[in-house]
C-alpha cells in the first residue's frame, strides 16, 4: 500500500529569514498532530515564475506569498479570487490537482477576524473608520472594511495622490484628509487603523496627534513589531480597546492552514507565545 505524501507548503518571498510564518506553521502542524511541513522560500523576483512552477512537482500543495511578489503573483495565478483581484494582491497560493494555481488573499478577513477576537463589540456600522496610510496593506484593510460595512472611511497618508487613487478606485465611501491634519480623522472614529510602517522597530515613529482620540474606538495596528506601538499605547491611554498587529500575521494564515493541511486551526495565547518565543 503507497503511503500519502506528506503535504508540503511554505512561504515565498525576499528576504524571507524574518518571517514568522514557519514557526506559526510548525506550532498548528505539532498541535493538531498533522503531517506536514512548512518551509521558508528565498525566491527573487526573476524566479518567481519558474520556482512556482517547480513547487508543485516538489510535493507542494500550496505557499503563502510576501514582499515583494504579492502583485506580481496575481500574472502567474491561473485563478484569482474576486478579493484578490480587487486588493490587486495575494498572499495564498493552493495548487490544485488540476493543475491550476489558485490565487487568494486573506489579509483582509485576518485583520477582521482579529478585530473580531480581540474587540468583540466592535460592530463596522458603529461609525467612520480612520485609516492612515494608502499602500498595499491599506488596500487589503479598506476592502474589508468596506465590505464588513463601515459607513464611511477617512483615509489619510503623506503621499495624497494615492490616497486620492484609492477613493477613486474604491468609491464614494472613502474621504480623503491631508497628512497635515491626520490627526483630526480620530475624531469621531469608530475604528482607527494604521497601516503604515510608521512605528515599526527601525523606521520613524507614529507622531499623529491623537488629542481628538474617542474611548468608545478601536484602534488597531497592522505593525507587530513591537507589540505596543506608539499608536496603541496613546490610544490605551486614552481609555480605548486597542488589539495589536500580530493577530492579523496569525488570522490572515488559517485559510492557507486548513486547505493545505486539511483542518481549521485556532488562533489562542498558545499561538501567540509559540510565535513570540520561537
Ligand atoms: P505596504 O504594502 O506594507 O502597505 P507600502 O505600499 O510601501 O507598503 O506602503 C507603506 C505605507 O506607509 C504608505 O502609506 C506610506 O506612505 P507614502 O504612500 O507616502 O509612501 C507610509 N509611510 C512609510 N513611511 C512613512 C513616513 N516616514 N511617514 C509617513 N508615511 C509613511
Amino acid at each position: 500500500m503507497t503511503q500519502a505524501p506528506i503535504p508540503l507548503a511554505g512561504v515565498l518571498g525576499k528576504p524571507v529569514n524574518h518571517s514568522l510564518s514557519p514557526r506559526l506553521h510548525a506550532h498548528w502542524l505539532r498541535t493538531y498532530g498533522l503531517p506536514g511541513h512548512y518551509v521558508p522560500l528565498d525566491v527573487s523576483a526573476r524566479d518567481l515564475a519558474p520556482a512556482i512552477g517547480m513547487l508543485p512537482r516538489l510535493g507542494f500543495v500550496g505557499c503563502n506569498v510576501t514582499i515583494p511578489h504579492k502583485e506580481a503573483i496575481l500574472s502567474i495565478a491561473d485563478v484569482i479570487t474576486d478579493r484578490a483581484a480587487l486588493i490587486g494582491a495575494a498572499n495564498t497560493l493552493i495548487f490544485r490537482e488540476d493543475g491550476k494555481i489558485h490565487a487568494d488573499n486573506t489579509d483582509g478577513v485576518g485583520f477582521l477576524e482579529n478585530l473580531r477576537a480581540n474587540a468583540p463589540d466592535w460592530q463596522a456600522s458603529a461609525g467612520p473608520a480612520a485609516v492612515f496610510g494608502a499602500g498595499g496593506a491599506a488596500r487589503a484593510v479598506i476592502v474589508a472594511l468596506l465590505d464588513a460595512g463601515v459607513p464611511q472611511i477617512l483615509l489619510t497618508n503623506r503621499t495624497r495622490a494615492r490616497a486620492e487613487g484609492l477613493r477613486t478606485e474604491f468609491g464614494h465611501r472613502i474621504t480623503v484628509v491631508d497628512w497635515v491634519k491626520a490627526g483630526n480623522i480620530v475624531e469621531d472614529a469608530a475604528t482607527v487603523v494604521n497601516t503604515t510602517s510608521l512605528g515599526m522597530t527601525g523606521k520613524p515613529p507614529f507622531r499623529v496627534p491623537l488629542d481628538g482620540l474617542d474611548r468608545r474606538s478601536v484602534v488597531t495596528d497592522i505593525v507587530y513589531s513591537p507589540l505596543e506601538t506608539t499608536l496603541l499605547a496613546g490610544a490605551r491611554a486614552a481609555g480605548c480597546t486597542v488589539v495589536d498587529g500580530l493577530g492579523m500575521l496569525l488570522h490572515q494564515a488559517v485559510p492557507g492552514f486548513e486547505r493545505w493541511f486539511g483542518t481549521r486551526p485556532e488562533v489562542d495565547a498558545a499561538t501567540r507565545a509559540a510565535v513570540l518565543d520561537g
